[in-house]
This record gives C-alpha cells, structure tokens and sequence, in this order.
C-alpha cells in the first residue's frame, strides 16, 4: 500500500542533499569518479547516505518525502511499498525517462530505450529482450560466451600465471571479452572504443550542466553501427536488428557492461572473504549440471552489498493519486537503492553475504531487493550478467582461490563501499589458500 507523502523541513531537505544526492552524484552516475570512489569508502560515505535515510524514515514515519527543491522538487522514497508500485507501475504513470536521465543519456544514446517515451518502450524493449534473454537461465550463447571467458581468463593469462589481479588486469580481460561477446572476435582488440565512449559519458555525468558533444557522439555512433553491421552471428549485436536507433541502444550495453565488471571482480573479493560459500561455488563450478545458480546469487549479493546503480530514477508522467494527494506530471522521483538493499527492516543481517536471500529471484521490489530495478524497466541483462560473473568465476576457481585482498573486509560486516579501483587479490593454489586461512 503506498503511504502518504510529507515535506521534508528545508534542514531535513538540506541533509539529503548534502548527504545522499551530492555524494551519490559525485561518484558519478553514469561513470564513477575513481577520487570519489576512493573518498567515498576512506569517509563512509555510503553508511553515512544510509544513516540519513534511516534518520528520515524515523522521522517521517515510511511517507514519501517532498525535498521542495526550487528549480526541481523530488519525491524520496523511504518505503518499500512505494519502491514496489512505481516500479510495478512503470512506464505509465511512472516514466524511466526522467528528465536529468534524458539530458545525461543524450551525450552518448540519445536513442536509447531507457529515455524513451512509453509509445516507443512498446517498439525499442523487445529488441533488448530478443537480444539478451532475460527469461534464460542459460543463454542461447551461453556455450560460446563461456569459450571466450575461458579464453580470455585462462588461456591469454598464462605469461602472468597466478600473478595478482587488480582493476586494471580485470577490466582489461573483461573488455576485451565484452567486444568479442557483444560483437565478435574481431572486435577483441578494438581498444579505442571503450576511451571514445567513456570520454562522453565522463560528460554525461554532468547532465544538463555540460554541452553535447555532437561530434563525438556521431562518431561513437557510426562505430558502433560498423562494429554491429559486421557482428559475429553468435554475437549479442547480430541479434538486434539493424535500424530502431540500433547504435543508441547498443551504446548501453557496453556502458552496463562496466558495472558487471565491477560487480563481477567484487564478488571475487567476497569470495576470497567467505571461503565456505567460496567451497560451495567451487562445488557447483565442478558440476555443469547446476548451472552456476550459487554464482548466481553470489553476484546478486554482490550487488546487494555494493550496488553499481545506486540511484533508479523515475518521473511522473501524468498526474497521480497518491495518499489523499495528487503529484502533477513531471515530479522527479528517486530511490536510492543502496538503504533498500541494505534495510534491517526487511533483510536481517544485512551487512554480511547472504547468497539465498536471492532463492525467490532477481527482483523482489516488495522487500526492497532491487539492484537491476524491477518491472517493466527491470533490466533485461538481469540473467546475462549473472551467467557471465560465474563463467569468469568458474574458470578462475579452477586455477585456483581467490585470496589474499588489498581491502579488509570484515565478513561479520561488510563495508558500504568497496573501492574497485584499489582492489586486488590473487589467485592462489589450493593448498596454500588453506594454509593462509
Ligand atoms: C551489474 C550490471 C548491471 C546492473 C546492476 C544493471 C542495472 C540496471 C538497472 C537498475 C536498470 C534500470 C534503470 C532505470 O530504471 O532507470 C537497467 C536498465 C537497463 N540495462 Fe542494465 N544493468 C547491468 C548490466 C547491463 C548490461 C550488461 C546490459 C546489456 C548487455 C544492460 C542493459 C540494460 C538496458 C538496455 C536497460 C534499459 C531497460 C529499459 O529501460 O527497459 N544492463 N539496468
């Protein structure tokens, strides 16, 4: 049931902004700001986000909260109920195209489905869907994706052997195994695409404060559009059809791609912290017959514990009843994902890793479990991301364990940050990964 909404006092609208949007805006919204990243976790900054939604869900009683912006009121969300019916009742009356979403996704994929009008939803989300097969639970791709993972992971590897991994050795091997999964082999060492898209959405984390780069996104596009028109057929661009903007939508996928590298690289970290659910992970890599659901929930918790999309935007579209109040059309609304997925209230524990917490799926908006959204705008890479993290999982594990962190992390709590950026681990053999523990 959705609740009443309330205004914040001008103090208590002060303290969100100051202490969950301007941090959460700094790490950057559509790429993160590694200084921000690294103040984030050095202050904590994050636990502090949540601390304040705590205060106000104490103060306000659960209501939605009016923060009486002057140039653009906000309604924050402080209870799962509310998270539930907007993004249950998205894309009407709810819009994903909010309009600081729009202004930001125009730099780079001013096509793109997430900013699109509900009419165009109904044309541009199937093709995402015959695409990336989120009803799957094994891709129709899963065979060749995992060859590349293998090959990527493993066999490229073998100079550096058991050598460290830190972010840059990760995102490295991810992104090359991201153009060849999204286009082809070809597309392996294409080592430019990756800057010329970054550099935009280095603009995009400005939004409306910075100017488009035309130029550059035209560029960007026409690569894209190049790459995708010569795709492998096992790859995920021959499966979208050419034309639909085709370029835009596809710019998305390599911008997501970033946040499952880093989800999938911190769930390594947690399973060098938790080595029992590490044993079990092992297990199930040795049995092809399960299907990597433990990697699944894994990477899911992952998520829980360090969201990669912190902030799901919505926009009303239209006016709506809410409580005994009518919201007009255009009132930007925020969930901060990071205090649903963290919230005593609805998860006990939950500061430390829970894998089963995810028994009952990807997004259970009613508790608040929601890292890759739900609904209509539920991301359709939900299962992809997944089945790639315990692809990459699997075939580290079998070289060895993940150990030895750079980062502490305190398995009875885990912090709210976990900078990726200085992250970094080894793989080492069994027997000495035992000694150590
Ligand atoms: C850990 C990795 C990822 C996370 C946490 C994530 C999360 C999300 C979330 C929260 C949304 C909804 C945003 C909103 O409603 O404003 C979304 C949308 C979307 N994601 Fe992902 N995503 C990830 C990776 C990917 C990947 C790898 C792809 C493509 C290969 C992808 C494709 C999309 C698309 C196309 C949408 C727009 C869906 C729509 O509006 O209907 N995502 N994602």
């Amino acid at each position: 049931m959705a609740h009443a909404i309330r205004t914040a006092s001008g103090a208590d609208a002060l303290r969100a902004a100051a202490r969950i949007i301007v941090p959460t805006v700094a790490k950057g919204a559509v790429i993160r700001r590694p200084l921000a990243e690294r103040a984030a976790a050095r202050f904590a900054l994050d636990e502090k986000a949540i601390e304040t939604m705590h205060a106000l869900r104490r103060r306000y009683g659960g209501a939605a909260l009016r923060l009486g912006f002057p140039l653009r009121p906000q309604l924050l969300l402080l209870d799962a109920a509310d998270v539930e019916r907007v993004l249950l009742d998205t894309p009407v009356p709810f819009a994903t195209r909010s309009v600081e979403k729009a202004a930001a996704l125009q730099h780079f994929e001013p096509g793109n489905v997430l900013i699109s009008t509900p009419e165009e939803r109904r044309r541009l989300r199937p093709l995402h869907e015959v695409a990336l097969c989120p009803r799957d639970t094994v891709h129709p791709c899963a065979d060749r994706f995992r060859a590349i993972v293998d090959d990527e992971f493993v066999t490229r590897q073998a100079e550096r052997g058991r050598g460290r991994w830190d972010w840059p050795r990760f995102a490295t091997a991810w992104f090359r195994l991201v153009r060849r999964v999204v286009f082809g082999d070809a597309a392996a060492g294409d080592e430019g695409l990756q800057p010329l898209l970054n550099r935009l959405r280095g603009r995009a984390n400005w939004s409306y404060l910075m100017p488009k780069d035309r130029v550059g996104r035209a560029r960007l596009l026409a690569r894209i559009a190049h790459l995708a028109d010569s795709a492998d057929a096992q790859a995920l661009a021959a499966r979208m059809p050419e034309g639909e903007e085709r370029a835009s939508q596809i710019a998305q996928w390599l911008f997501a791609f970033d946040s499952a590298g880093m989800a999938t690289f911190r769930m390594l970290a947690l399973l060098a912290a938790y080595p029992q659910h590490r044993q079990r992970l092992s297990d199930e890599a040795a049995n092809p017959d399960r299907a990597g659901d433990f990697a699944r929930r894994c990477l899911l918790e992952s998520l829980r514990l360090w969201p990669t999309v912190p902030a799901i935007l919505r926009e009303t579209g239209e006016d709506v009843l809410w409580g005994d109040e009518i919201v007009p059309a255009g009132i930007g609304i925020m969930i901060y994902a990071p205090f649903f997925l963290r919230d005593e209230l609805r998860i006990p524990q939950p500061h430390v890793l829970q894998p089963d917490l995810w028994l009952a799926g990807d997004a259970v908006p009613a508790r608040g479990l929601i890292p890759f959204s739900a609904g209509a705008g539920l991301c359709p890479a939900h299962s992809l991301v997944p089945q790639l993290a315990a692809m990459v999982a699997a075939a580290l594990l079998a070289e060895g364990q993940p150990a030895d962190l750079s980062v502490r992390l305190d398995p009875h709590r885990l912090q709210g940050t976990l900078d990726h950026y200085r992250l970094s681990l080894s793989i080492t053999a069994r027997a000495a990964a035992q000694s150590s523990e």
